[in-house]
């Protein structure tokens, strides 16, 4: 059954403060469902405590929800319950594992990958006067061929984004995955921009860690999940100490609680968790094959809207989830800038991709990333309205 994004439109309040709102903005944040603000809301009105250590009933609901919310979130990407950290973001998520893992042998990133993604190895590399090498781009993608050339018995680590925020295509996983264990490297995957989108299974996978943000996927701000293989979490240092990870404390020595909990200090974003696990249900209700079919969809009839437009160019083709374009008639800030005037959020920059706009050779691209609610006629009003945009410049 396919989505019926003008239904799923009405569980978003945000459509019924902004009625005339094309919100295409979706890669860098979606927005939320009654069914997740009510989910934060009552958690506060009617079940909040801190978790784990109080003993009264109200602690031992709170923590049973944040159990369950854990749960849920594992069960989504098929991890085991205790594979899942709760963090901020999938920046917090990069940094703890660039941080803590230990690892011999170099680093593998790719030209693509976020700033998000790509600051904390570069960091770790500094750290420990690493060599870095850089997985190119083609139309779109990581090269299988080149990812050949390059992963190699030197190789400690790879990290790579599923799907990236600049292109919108999946990138070969498998088949980096393939050759990083027959160096026996770890692997790393940014999920940022896929776990949103489609089915996404870490163990068929067969990566070391993934990292997700509850924001992009209709959860609130301030929660993500870092996967992590259970040996490799617990061999793994924690990042930051504090109350809630430790066994024992004594003078002489401090003990640290099994993962995840290891990689949780201090008072966890309970609420957030609460409401990341409600918008797990309401993707899940929704059905992942269907948000993949209706994005890509989407994102076709995006991609050859533009293309049919003289002077814009996509620049990728078969994107999957969000399309990139520059304009030879207008600079992307200038085109976002008079989509805003026609009520239509877009994104323009380097989408924190800048190593890759320099391999592009451009300053950046307008972004359109559609996600569940969004409807044929938001494509059409896209548009005309970059036609008008044309008019505007010309
Ligand atoms: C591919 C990718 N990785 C990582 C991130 C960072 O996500 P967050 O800001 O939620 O930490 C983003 C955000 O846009 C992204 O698109």
């Amino acid at each position: 059954m396919s989505l019926k994004p003008s239904e799923l439109k009405k569980d978003f309040p945000v459509f019924k403060e902004h009625p005339d709102l094309v919100y295409l903005d979706n890669a860098a944040t979606a927005q939320k469902p009654l069914q997740v603000i009510n989910a934060v809301e009552k958690f506060y009105r009617e079940q909040n405590s801190n978790i784990g250590r109080g003993l009264y009933d109200l602690a031992e609901e709170a923590t049973l929800k944040y159990r369950e919310a854990r749960k849920t979130v594992s069960e989504f990407v098929n991890a085991n319950t205790d594979e899942i950290v709760f963090v901020r973001n999938s920046t917090e998520a990069l940094n703890l594992v660039a941080d803590s893992l230990e690892f011999e042998g170099d680093i593998v990133l790719s030209e693509m990958a976020h700033h998000s993604e790509q600051l904390p190895f570069r960091r770790r590399a500094e750290r420990d006067h690493r060599e870095i090498s850089y997985l190119p781009t083609e139309n779109g993608k990581i090269s299988v061929e080149k990812a050949e050339q390059i992963i190699g018995p030197e190789t400690g680590l790879v990290s790579l984004s599923h799907v990236s925020n600049v292109f919108g295509k999946e990138n070969p996983v498998r088949d980096i995955v393939e050759l990083a264990r027959q160096n026996d490297a770890y692997i790393v995957l940014d999920g940022a921009q896929s776990v949103p989108s489609q089915e996404v299974d870490v163990k068929q996978l067969d990566v070391d860690f993934m990292v997700f943000s509850g924001h992009k996927m209709l959860g609130p701000t301030g929660i993500g999940a870092l996967y992590g293989r259970k040996q490799l979490l617990e061999d793994m240092n924690p990042y930051q100490v504090g109350g809630g990870m430790i066994r024992s404390v004594r003078k002489e020595e401090v003990r640290w609680e099994e993962p995840p909990k290891k990689f949780e200090a201090g008072t966890p974003n309970i609420a957030g968790a609460v409401g990341l696990a409600e918008a797990v249900n309401y993707l899940t209700d929704l059905g992942m094959e269907e948000v993949e079919t209706h994005e890509d969809e989407l994102a076709q009839k995006i991609e050859n809207g533009l293309n049919s437009l003289e002077g814009v160019e996509t620049v990728t083709e078969n994107s999957k989830s969000l399309v990139s374009f520059t304009a030879s008639f207008a600079h992307p800030h200038d085109i976002a800038e008079v989509l805003n005037q026609e009520n239509i959020a877009v994104r323009a920059g380097s989408h924190c991709a800048q190593p890759q706009m320099e391999e592009l050779d451009i300053s950046g691209t307008v972004r359109v990333s559609p996600y569940i609610y969004n409807t044929e006629e938001d494509v059409e009003k896209l548009i005309e309205s970059v036609k008008k945009v044309k008019e505007v410049f010309s």
